[in-house]
């Protein structure tokens, strides 16, 4: 089968389409024929190898997982013995690592039903952008009424972040720059704020929760930002250094700090659980949430959705078609 594979950490030079041998199901595993694989930036991390504490997990010289991709959408082609919930011709969405590829293995645990509204390309956006919004306004705890700031509103992330808070009946303010705006306020912000033009730090307003996917701005701006009691949840953004990816921002500061101050500031780091890849296809299925895609690009150009994410400004998700 096509893939595309990488031998060695680096920029999207080192990903190439390779045939290689197609993948045997295990016992709790399926058989996923890719129809489309999102493109986002856990897909660049696991390519460059980069931040480098990452390496501990991903493989020191080189990646383990030869194949990139990981959000997956497509058609069972197989199970495992183990497997009752999925049989050969379903159509399903999830995580299946190596998804740049014909063929992916996913845990049965890791799947769900694809949503019949949407097409493969629309689903291969949602796993992991879909569930880390979801959880994101959990650990926030967010209420109806309250006011909520995304940052980074028109990524892959932020674009379901605004959608799902809405649902959750907050008010909520989109973090943009100038042509992204009517794009925020198309998905349902009541608010758009161009950062390119205004500083939405400088304390003359205030959220009771922000949802922080871009830009990494220190701790004590984002806090000028919120209310007294208010939650700041740190998703991530690009630029915090190549060793940790700036990832003592949120994990330790932002904890440490709110033991001194009212607020809470805190990171998230997504698992897509069955649970709440199923609670994504149920916003998706009651019409509350749609996936904005920005471009697809076919598998034999990967390399050059990779390179065009990494520009920084995508409006919505990337996805590969296979
Ligand atoms: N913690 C976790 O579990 C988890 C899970 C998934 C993703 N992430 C991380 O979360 C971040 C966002 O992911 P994503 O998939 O949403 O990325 P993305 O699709 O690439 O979107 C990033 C967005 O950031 C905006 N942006 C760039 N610079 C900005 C700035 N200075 N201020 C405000 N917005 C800015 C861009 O929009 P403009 O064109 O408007 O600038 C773009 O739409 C990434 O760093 C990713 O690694 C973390």
């Amino acid at each position: 089968m096509k893939a595309i594979v990488q031998d060695t950490y680096g920029s999207a030079d080192v990903l190439e389409l390779r045939d290689v041998a197609e993948p045997v199901v295990g016992e709790n595993e399926v058989l996923v024929r890719v129809r489309a694989a999102g493109a986002g930036p856990d897909v660049w991390h696991v390519m460059a190898g980069k931040p480098y504490f990452a390496r501990l997990m991903l493989g020191f010289r080189r990646p383990k997982e030869r194949i990139r991709g990981w959000d997956v959408a497509g058609t069972v082609e197989a199970v495992g013995a183990g497997v009752t919930r999925f049989a050969p011709g379903d159509e399903v969405m999830g995580v299946a690592p190596g998804s740049f590829a014909e063929l992916a293995i996913g845990k049965a645990d890791k799947l769900v039903p694809k949503p019949a509204r949407l097409s493969f390309e629309e689903a291969a956006a949602l796993p992991v952008s879909g569930v880390t919004a979801l959880q994101s306004l959990r650990k926030a705890e967010v209420r109806p009424g309250q006011r909520v700031l995304v940052v980074g509103a028109a990524g892959g992330v932020g674009s379901l972040t605004v959608q799902m808070a809405k649902a959750l009946g907050a008010h909520v303010t989109g973090v943009a720059s100038t042509s992204k705006l009517e794009l925020v306020r198309s998905i349902g912000a009541d608010d758009a704020i161009d950062y390119t033009r205004e500083d939405f730090t400088d304390g003359s307003r205030r959220w009771d929760v922000i949802v922080d996917t871009a830009g990494r701005r220190p701790l004590r701006r984002l806090r000028r930002a919120l209310t007294p009691k208010g939650t700041l949840v740190i998703v991530g953004g690009d630029g915090g250094g190549r060793w940790t990816g700036g990832f003592f921002r949120g994990m330790l500061r932002g904890p440490l700090l709110s033991l001194f101050v009212g607020q809470k500031l805190g990171m998230i780091s997504s698992k897509e659980t069955q649970e709440d890849l199923q609670a994504v296809a149920e916003l998706i299925e009651a019409g509350s949430v749609t996936p904005v895609i920005d471009r697809t690009f076919d598998l034999v150009e990967a390399a050059d959705a990779i390179r065009y994410l990494e520009q920084g400004h995508p409006r919505g998700k990337v996805v590969v078609t296979v």
